[in-house]
């Protein structure tokens, strides 16, 4: 029921996936070691997010008895020129994985694999989620960054974010 290509890109993803994670550990470094411990703590979630992403990925490939190859996992780019640079690769960087997962729910629908492509679906409106995040973070930025108070408050705002697990259940 699913192809070869198919399970490629999904053993792929959960690579992907955790590289994401490992990137925004490397942003929570940058943020922390600047003292604007919101936006380090508002990271550190993200990768959360982002590891249980992978691990949702791999559970579903589990679940269908696929072989799983797990990957070396890249080395992220962690020093930037400015604190606006990082949330620019951020949103760069979710939009690359829309693009990643977009790819893979055309496989599967070209292969008429509808069990994919529902799995798929919670991703989307996922990445739509994380895609609107990122862009308000830089255009919060934009307006705050440059006024001390501003900022301080914008911190102390995403200092609040807490760990939520996924809503994705999988049967
Ligand atoms: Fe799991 Fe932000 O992509």
């Amino acid at each position: 029921m699913i192809n070869e290509n198919t399970q490629k890109l999904l053993n792929s993803q959960i690579n992907k996936e955790f590289f994401s994670a490992y990137l925004y550990l490397g942003f929570a470094n940058w943020f922390g070691d600047l003292g604007l411990n919101g936006f380090a703590n508002w990271y550190t979630i993200q990768a959360q997010e982002e590891r249980d992403h992978a691990l949702l990925f791999l559970e579903y490939m589990q679940n269908n008895g696929l072989n799983i190859d797990l990957e070396a996992i890249e080395k992220p780019v962690q020093s930037f020129e400015k604190s606006r640079d990082i949330l620019v690769e951020g949103l760069n960087h979710e939009k690359f994985v829309t693009d990643s997962i977009h790819t893979i729910y055309e496989a599967a629908l070209e292969n008429k694999d509808y069990r994919t492509t529902q799995f798929l679906d919670w991703f989307i409106k996922e990445q739509g989620e994380e895609e609107k995040n990122a862009d308000d973070l830089i255009r919060r930025w934009d307006l705050f960054a440059e006024d001390s108070k501003a900022l301080y408050m914008l911190d102390n705002e995403l200092a609040q974010r807490v760990y939520a697990a996924p809503d994705l259940v999988l049967s």
